[in-house]
C-alpha cells in the first residue's frame, strides 16, 4: 500500500473528523484532527485566563510550549473551548505555530504510514501536494441539527437556535478570515454529506483506490 497524504477540510459540523476516522481504519493511515491543536491551545489559554487581545501573552504561551498533545478529551468539544479556537485561529503567528507541529509529526512519521488529515486549510495550505484532497460540504442547518445532537450526547445543555447561530458565526469567521481562509482547495473533490455516510464513503474509497491500484 502507498503511503498517502489525504487532507479533508470543511465547515465546522460537517462530519469531516468521521470521515477520517473511517478512512484512516478502512485504508491504514494516521488520523491527524488539525482541529484538535487549536483546541488544545485554546483550552491552555483558557486555563490561565489569557486576554485573547493581549497578543504578547498569547505569543508568550505558544513560545513555551514546543508542543501540544493530539489526545483528544471532552472538555476541548465543549462551546467554550469551540468559539476560543476560531478566535485564535485568525491570527497569522498561531496558525504558523500549528502548521509547524502538523508538518514536523508528518515528516517524522511518514516512513511508517500514510495519513488522513482533517481542517479548515490543509489541502489549501499545510498540504498542498496531497496524493488526495477533499472538501465536506453540508448545509448549516443540517450541520447545526448534527451538533445540537451531539452536545445533548456529552450531557452539554444546548438550545438549537443558539447552535445554529455559533455555527454561522464559526463559517464566517473560518470563510472571510485574511490567513488561511476556509475555501475549497485547488484540484479538490468537493464531496456532499448530506444523505447517507455510506454513500459519502463509497465515493471516497473509489478515488482512493484509484489512487492505491489505479484503478
Ligand atoms: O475542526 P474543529 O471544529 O475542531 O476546529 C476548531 C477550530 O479551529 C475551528 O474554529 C477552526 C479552527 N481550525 C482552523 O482554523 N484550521 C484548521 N486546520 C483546523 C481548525
Amino acid at each position: 500500500m502507498k503511503k498517502i497524504i489525504v487532507t479533508i477540510d470543511g465547515p465546522a459540523g460537517s462530519g469531516k473528523g468521521r470521515i477520517a476516522k473511517y478512512i484512516s481504519k478502512k485504508w491504514g493511515l494516521y488520523h491527524l484532527d488539525s482541529g484538535i491543536l487549536y483546541r488544545r491551545l485554546a483550552e491552555v489559554l483558557n486555563n490561565k485566563n489569557i486576554d485573547l487581545k493581549n497578543i504578547d501573552k498569547v505569543k508568550k504561551i505558544i513560545k513555551k510550549h514546543k508542543n501540544l498533545s493530539f489526545r483528544k478529551n471532552k472538555n476541548l468539544r465543549s462551546e467554550k473551548i469551540s468559539n476560543i479556537a476560531s478566535k485564535i485561529a485568525v491570527f497569522q503567528y498561531v496558525r504558523k505555530y500549528i502548521n509547524k507541529l502538523q508538518n514536523d509529526f508528518v515528516i517524522q512519521n511518514i516512513d511508517k504510514k500514510g495519513f488522513v488529515i482533517d481542517g479548515r486549510d490543509i489541502g489549501s495550505v499545510v498540504f498542498k501536494n496531497a496524493d488526495l484532497k477533499l472538501y465536506i460540504d453540508v448545509d448549516v442547518k443540517i450541520r447545526a441539527k448534527r451538533r445540537y445532537k451531539q452536545l445533548i450526547d456529552i450531557g452539554e445543555k444546548s438550545i438549537y437556535r443558539q447552535i445554529l447561530k455559533d455555527i454561522r458565526l464559526r463559517d464566517k469567521l473560518d470563510k472571510n478570515r485574511k490567513n488561511s481562509p476556509l475555501v475549497i482547495p485547488k484540484g479538490a473533490y468537493v464531496i456532499k454529506n448530506e444523505s447517507s455516510l455510506l454513500n459519502t464513503y463509497n465515493k471516497i474509497n473509489k478515488l482512493i483506490e484509484k489512487i492505491q491500484y489505479g484503478k
